[in-house]
């Protein structure tokens, strides 16, 4: 099984998203996907209802998934852990214990080689059209990221 984790700031607008996005898109044998927050504003709560919403216009429910902090142990648990932004970088890698730990730990925008600027916006003071934006950019990212993890032959 190979595990993937997705960060942001708060658990319930991006990482949700990329959360539900990827897991859709690879085999459920395979892989476990999972998010979580650095910080622990919105703990047990579900996603943002503009995350929700715009999942469901593309046809994704992620209505049941929980806010929760990222842990020292995310480490041990997951083989890939992605921050949204560089201030989640920076904060997850504020916890690592070791080199093992920070090599996990890589940008989300990375693999997204037409994005010049790394950070996935966060919208969550935006209105409306942030979602729709930010859905499509994580969208995007998580084919490359099926593509990387599922190559075809
Ligand atoms: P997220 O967005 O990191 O994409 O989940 C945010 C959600 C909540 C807050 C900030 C960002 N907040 O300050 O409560």
């Amino acid at each position: 099984m190979t595990t993937i984790l997705m960060v942001c700031l708060g658990n319930i607008c991006r990482s949700p998203l990329a959360h539900g996005i990827l897991q859709s898109k690879l085999p459920k044998d395979k892989f476990y996907v999972d998010s979580a927050g650095t910080a622990a504003y919105h703990l047990v709560k579900p996603p943002d209802p503009r995350s929700i919403a715009v999942a469901k216009k593309n046809g994704l429910d992620i209505s049941n998934q929980k806010a929760r902090q990222f842990d020292v142990y995310d480490f041990d648990s997951y083989d890939y852990i992605y921050a949204m932004d560089r201030s989640n970088y920076r904060d997850i890698i504020s916890k690592a214990r070791n080199s093992t730990d920070i090599d996990k730990v890589k940008l989300f925008l990375e693999v997204n080689d037409s994005i010049q600027k790394k950070d996935v916006p966060d919208p969550y003071y935006g209105g409306e059209k942030g979602f729709d934006d930010v859905y499509d950019l994580i969208f995007n990212t998580c084919s490359l990221l099926e593509e990387k993890f599922s190559p075809k032959a």
